[in-house]
């Protein structure tokens, strides 16, 4: 299924907090009219425009890249190009987990990816955008609408694996303990949780990328986030309930000099940082001129010397209770 086809179908209100999966059945069998009928008092609407791009619509979420087409298209070339680093979807020692959890899923790829590699395994993927395919999904994956800031909606000890990848932006300060907390609880003593996350800083590079990164960095703290903390997670991770943390550090090279996956890299990346601007602008951490002549200054630099994103990776198995 491609992008488009996916967001048509979700371009629509539907009713906060409300399971994805079941507003799909009723959306095909009320029919869009009168889906877009219902009194507006009653619906709160899933996205929000800002600066031309949509965004999600979730008081309290503070993630700031959008969910739109583009950003569809960009959250999976990023999935193939973090594939192709790895040379696998996961990094846990995991077999045949019966339950998995994937916070913040996205477009789905990885866990339409993962479905087919364990068929006998059951998905469950949550996210604030409900910007995953709608039809045609294998028959053991399940999305579902939810903001992880809320707690996840799941008994005590339910998975064998929970994963979590790329979503520090959308993780307050003082929420990770919460959230991990929430990880712990969720999964099965001898489960695993893996993380991947960054920072999502140019390393290296010279004053267009210090430029951005400071642009960044204040972005994040308008929204009350410092996703640097996302490389110092271990003790965390441990307190909320993990053992035997085992913390990987991986660099994802941007531009040309990294071969096919700096090359693509670097689109995704870009993409991203240029998909920063309209909140930048609604915070007012940079005008419009400023961030183009950063970014011109950094493009610059990306082709003159080598520049990486640092990734980390985090995989602990849960503790008996
Ligand atoms: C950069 S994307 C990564 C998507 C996917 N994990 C991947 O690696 O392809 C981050 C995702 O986290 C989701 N997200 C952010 N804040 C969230 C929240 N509070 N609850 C649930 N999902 C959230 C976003 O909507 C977005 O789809």
């Amino acid at each position: 299924m491609n992008s488009k086809t996916r967001s048509k179908s979700v371009d629509i209100s539907l009713e906060r907090g409300r399971d994805y999966s079941r507003a799909r059945i009723s959306t095909r069998l009320s029919g869009l009219r009168q889906v877009r009928a219902r009194s507006q008092s009653a619906v709160q609407a899933i996205h929000r425009q800002l600066f031309a791009r949509r965004h999600h619509n979730t008081e309290d979420a503070p993630y700031c890249l959008p969910n739109d087409d583009e950003e569809v298209d960009r959250l999976d070339q990023q999935h193939y190009v973090l594939r192709a680093l790895f040379g696998r979807n996961y990094l846990a020692p995991i077999q045949a987990p019966a339950y998995v959890l994937d916070i913040g899923a996205g477009t789905g790829t990885w866990q339409m990816e993962m479905a087919a590699e364990f068929p006998d395994s059951q998905f469950i993927g949550i996210d604030i955008s409900p910007i995953q395919p709608t039809s045609c999904l294998p028959s053991n994956c399940q999305f579902e609408m939810v903001n992880m800031l809320e707690g996840l909606p799941y008994q005590n000890h339910r998975f064998d694996y929970v994963h979590q990848r790329m979503v520090s932006l959308g993780v307050p300060t003082d929420r990770w303990d919460m959230l991990l907390s929430e990880h712990a609880r969720v999964c099965r003593p001898g489960g695993w949780l893996e993380l991947l996350e960054t920072d999502w800083a140019p390393c290296d590079g010279g004053p267009g990328a210090q430029q951005l990164t400071h642009y960044i960095r204040e972005l994040c703290k308008a929204r009350d986030c410092e996703p640097r903390e996302t490389a110092n997670l271990t003790s965390q991770i441990e307190e909320a309930g993990f053992g035997d943390v085992r913390r990987l550090r991986v660099q994802l090279p941007i531009g040309g000099w990294g071969g096919l996956i700096g090359t693509q890299a670097r689109h995704v990346v870009l993409s991203a940082w240029e998909a920063m601007r309209g909140p930048m602008l609604e915070h007012g951490v940079a005008t419009n001129e400023q961030l183009d002549e950063t970014f011109a200054l950094l493009e610059a630099e990306l082709v003159e010397q080598p520049m990486w994103l640092c990734l980390v990776v985090y995989i602990g198995q849960r503790r008996a209770d």
